[in-house]
């Protein structure tokens, strides 16, 4: 079965079940400062977990594209990927574990759909500790669902020595609880599928579900949000039992395909095969081949999504992994201009299904090469570098400056190691080694705050911010031109920032103009309201955000002031304040350049 059957197959089943089916959100969060790329599915959902009402019903089901860097340094292994798609069902206060196990189970084994052996399947779930109980209801559900199938699944029991037909293992929170993403927000137990890769019947001595264990692969995850967790750590019922399901489709793919990896299926061997075209074949390392097929791969779809190569936020990511793919095409030996090559073979693949990347195809390709030639001349100016350290070095290159060369040049250790032999010069590596960690300490913690959210946080004052970027975004239309679009959006409780299309700097009457016409907006106390229609109709009413490429879709469409004759009126998930007068007072604290065209504009409310 082809990745895009499975796709198609898990999107038609869940429309059978009343889901509706909604498209992927973009890679890059809107609104939301806690993290830097979508990695879940339930990411874009988060609202309508903690209640806000979605347009499109109590229960959705789509394939989301995520990005996870957490585990960059484990990619080119079996199964770890920096970008994936992940299929998901959602139930919005709706349907809770019965059906929701029930599906997973019927999607997995019916012939129908996948028609994955029973017998293949384990499962694990929630053991309970002071905050929750033991799952003991998933149990009872797993126990009858799977003897519809003939299997009779008993719970993994340590005490006993007869465990013949164990097919549910109890596990603790780090295995089998969900989220929250961030510090606060939704989050619960969760029960997890696994397939067997195994041959015959496991010994549990020897290798259980849920402990890494490398026959036991993980397939799809039913998190059934229960709580809210709190900043003091406590869990708080949440007003409506929701469930998130979480499916990776690339290892579901490789399982079905009898794969041993994901780098063997056809999501990937169009682009491994054109990495190894270019490659020189007597260095050939399927590392870093997949490597340059991952990195390259996310990349072009991060690109799609808007993110440009820089030194912040998903900028510096981005810019990040496409160096990376660059380091390793080194040592491959690749000797063109390779980045745009893969990212056109990308783009053949998931085209048909993401029509963004065959739209901004152009732009991918631009961007790609332009950072390409860009780390070139880094390079470049990297060798010069080193010839001036290796004329004042005694003999040895120091730790200190091989690490100087590798941060600030990208200048790549071995490289320093070689080009020093050919000098007769020793390099000292274990001082690069000890900078090295120092750094990726530092950086591992930076990363850690960027990556550990993922939550918006509903307070009153980001609400606020909200509302105030819709007056924003209406006052840049009315004073610059209607050419004035949302490029980016991030909000803390402490300001809101804002990006849009413009090709020069605001004047500062223009920023004057701006900022009083918001605050006027603000001092006539004007309604807020919420309708919901399809983007037909909402591009009838001339509202903001309505695409073309999502009709059909039903969508929340905010109104701030007269529903007639409104100052705002944009396509927008909420949540928003309830009537301008709470806002308080518009500043425009900053405005600068973002990138090419595109123009960034900081504000606080006081
Ligand atoms: N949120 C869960 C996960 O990411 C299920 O979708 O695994």
């Amino acid at each position: 079965m082809l990745a895009k059957e499975i796709r198609q197959k898990y999107l038609d089943f869940f429309q059978s079940k009343q889901h509706a089916i909604i498209k992927s959100a973009s890679l890059i969060p809107e609104n939301d400062p806690t993290v830097l790329f979508t990695t879940a599915g339930m990411h874009p959902l988060v609202p309508y977990l903690m209640g806000e009402k979605h347009p499109e019903g109590k229960r959705l089901a789509d394939a989301q594209k995520c990005i996870r860097t957490g585990d960059i340094e484990e990619v080119g292994d079996a199964t770890h990927l920096t970008f994936f798609e992940m299929l998901g069902n959602w139930s919005l206060g709706d349907y809770f574990k019965k059906e929701a196990l029930e599906w997973s189970y019927e999607f997995l084994t019916d012939e129908k759909w996948l028609g994955i052996p029973p017998e293949k399947i384990y499962v694990t779930v929630f053991e309970g500790d002071q905050d929750a109980p033991l799952d003991e209801e998933s149990i009872q559900i797993w126990k009858d669902v799977m003897a519809t199938k003939g299997i009779q699944a008993e719970l993994f029991d340590e005490t006993i020595s007869d465990n013949a037909n164990a097919r549910i293992f109890a596990l603790p929170k780090e295995e089998n609880w969900w989220g929250p993403a961030g510090e606060t927000g939704p989050c619960g137990p969760d029960s997890e599928m696994f397939y067997y890769i195994g041959e015959g019947i496991p010994d549990f001595n020897q290798e259980r579900p849920g402990m890494n264990d490398a026959n036991f692969v993980e397939i799809w995850n039913d998190v059934f949000m229960q709580y809210d967790k709190q900043k003091d750590g406590t869990f708080k019922k949440l007003a409506a039992q929701c469930v998130d399901t979480g499916m990776g489709l690339e290892r579901v793919t490789a399982i079905l395909q009898d794969k041993k990896n994901v780098y063997e299926t056809e999501l990937f061997v169009p682009i491994i095969d054109k990495i190894r075209e270019l490659a020189y074949k007597e260095t050939e390392n399927i590392r870093s081949i997949r490597i340059i097929a991952d990195h390259i791969k996310a990349a072009t779809f991060m690109i799609a999504d808007g993110a440009r190569p820089s030194n912040t936020d998903q900028g510096y990511v981005l810019r990040r992994i496409i160096r990376r793919a660059i380091r390793h095409a080194k040592k491959l030996e690749i000797k063109v201009e390779f980045t745009a090559l893969i990212a056109d073979i990308v783009i053949d693949i998931f085209g048909h299904h993401y029509a963004e990347l065959v739209e901004h195809k152009a732009e991918i390709e631009a961007a790609l090469n332009q950072e390409e030639q860009q780390f070139a001349k880094t390079l470049n100016k990297g060798t010069k570098i080193f010839e001036k350290v290796a004329a004042e070095s005694k003999g040895e290159i120091d730790g200190k400056d091989v690490f100087h060369l590798y941060d600030t040049y990208g200048f790549p250790p071995e490289l320093t190691a070689e080009l020093a032999d050919e000098k007769g010069l020793k390099v000292d590596l274990d001082g690069f080694e000890k900078h090295f960690k120092e750094h990726q300490e530092k950086s591992r913690q930076g990363a850690e705050q960027k990556f550990k959210g993922g939550l918006q946080d509903h307070s009153e004052k980001t609400t606020a911010y909200h509302t105030a970027t819709h007056l924003l975004q209406a006052a840049l239309r009315k004073v610059l031109g209607n050419h004035v679009m949302q490029k980016g959006s991030n909000i803390t409780a402490d300001r809101l920032r804002f990006d849009f299309n413009h090709p020069e700097k605001l004047t500062p009457e223009q920023k004057e103009e701006i900022t009083n016409l918001v605050n006027k907006q603000i001092e006539a106390g004007l309604a807020v309201s919420v309708d919901e229609m399809t983007v037909e109709e909402a591009e009838k009413m001339d509202v903001v955000g309505a695409f073309k490429d999502r009709y059909g879709e039903k969508v929340k469409v905010y109104t701030i002031g007269d529903p007639v004759n409104p100052f705002s009126r944009e396509i927008c998930g909420g949540p928003h304040v309830e009537n301008t007068a709470e806002l308080g007072t518009f500043k425009i604290k900053k405005e600068q350049s973002s990138s090419a065209g595109v123009r960034r504009i900081k504000a606080v409310l006081v």
